[in-house]
């Protein structure tokens, strides 16, 4: 894998310079609109404050949920996220509405200031890439810095169009760090590679599960996804969360790389999905039809520590039990300490993941966290994202009046 070459915020002189920095700032929120995990903002701080600190003035935007184009409504709005960005950087941001065609907000923006501008999907055209809304975004700023790594999947105006139409569009220090980092794990691994692949859904995440097993030593899987494997290789799953669909994919996984894909040998059954019900451990062979599989086994804890233990790389997204509850979370917690404890070149990535290592205290002991979800996915497949490619498209050496060193 070769490394993508573009322009990096660091090679642009900003000074005096509009800035445009196109952030992921879609952070998970609860019914009351509280942000409950801030990593996103917190990570795209370097971009922002490195802008400032160089005397530029700074306008940053993002998505936030998937509003309808052309209404913003309440719960769509970035205010939160402001006010968040505002604690984290000990200053006041405002938040602009209406921000395409400009205004006095536009016109007063001076060198150190920073303004938010309102969630960018409301903007019409966004979700379909559209040229003529990159070209009107184009004309309010000098630089346009993409470092939304979470939305590098999405060819969207801000994060796609924009690359083609901004005199000058370089990618912020966090795309360019999941980039470096992301690379470094698949492009020449320290072997062996291990991948974990957890969640409950094999549907969402079947061309990943073919496109690993391709290139790592052990693919490990986990939850619904095991489960739909458990019943590919003749186990019994009960009444437990698979796709019966897509029996015959995994089978086709199993068949293709034998003893690359471990299935778990025991379970931890319950009678019910609850945070109380009884927790059993049985052999994969003894699943009742009344059961539903909530975590792996004591066994298949053990075969994972020792997998992780011995390997050079590790991959992780999604969890390999219902981890929320305590009675079937000590798979997950086994996984996160196993990785955080091995000397490996670990990277996670994924909401569920990023809660879980979080959950269970080992964040710092990860070599890398990825900030993307779907991007972290789609990375690991090997596909291309448009983000960074239309970056790389824009790509010339910088010319020596834009160099900083
Ligand atoms: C994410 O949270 O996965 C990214 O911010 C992308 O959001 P989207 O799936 O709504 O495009
Ligand atoms: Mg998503």
């Amino acid at each position: 894998m070769t490394a993508p070459r573009f322009l990096r915020l660091a090679d642009v002189d900003v000074h005096g310079k509009r800035v445009f920095i196109r952030s992921d700032l879609n952070v998970p929120q609860d019914d009351d609109g509280r942000i409950t995990d801030d990593t996103r903002i917190r990570a795209s701080l370097p971009a922002i404050k490195d802008s400032l600190a160089r005397g530029g003035a700074v306008m940053v935007t993002s998505h936030l949920g998937r509003p309808t184009e052309g209404t913003l409504t309440d719960a769509d709005s970035l205010a939160p996220i402001a006010a968040r960005l505002g604690e984290l950087m000990g200053r006041e941001v405002r938040l602009i509405r209406d921000w395409v065609d400009g205004g006095p907000w536009h016109s007063t923006l001076m060198a150190g200031d920073l303004v938010m501008l309102e969630n960018c999907r409301v903007n019409a055209g966004e979700k379909k890439d559209s040229i003529e809304l990159a070209q009107k975004m184009a004309l309010l700023f000098d630089v346009y810095c993409n470092d939304a790594f979470g939305t590098a999947h999405r060819p969207e105006a801000t994060t796609h169009a924009l690359a083609r139409y901004a005199k000058i569009a370089c990618a912020g220090p966090l795309l360019a760090a999941e980039l470096d980092a992301l690379g470094r794990a698949l492009g020449e691994p320290r072997r062996p590679l291990v991948a974990i692949v957890g969640g409950a859904k094999v549907s969402t995440k079947l061309t990943i599960l073919r496109a690993l097993a391709e290139k790592v030593d052990t693919l490990i899987v986990g939850g619904g996804i095991a489960n739909t494997f458990l019943l590919a290789a003749g186990g019994r799953i009960g009444k437990s969360l698979a796709e019966p669909d897509l029996v015959g994919e995994a089978r086709a996984i199993l068949d293709a790389f034998p003893g690359k894909v471990p299935i778990p040998t025991d379970v931890v059954c319950a009678k019910r999905f609850a945070a109380d019900a009884t927790p059993t451990i049985k052999p994969a062979t003894d699943v009742a039809d009344d059961d539903l599989i909530l975590d792996i086994g004591p066994q298949s804890i053990a075969a994972l520590q020792r997998t992780i233990a011995t390997a050079g790389t590790i991959v992780w997204n999604g969890p390999v039990g219902v981890f929320e509850f305590d009675a079937f979370s000590a798979g997950t917690r086994a996984l996160a300490t196993a990785i955080a404890d091995s000397s490996a070149f670990s990277i996670a990535g994924g909401g569920d993941t990023i809660a879980a290592i979080t959950q269970f205290g080992v964040i710092d002991r990860i070599s890398y966290i990825s900030t993307g979800g779907g991007a972290f996915l789609e990375f690991l497949e090997g596909k291309t994202l448009p983000a960074v490619a239309a970056l790389c498209e824009r790509f010339t050496e910088p010319p020596r009046s834009l160099r900083t060193n």
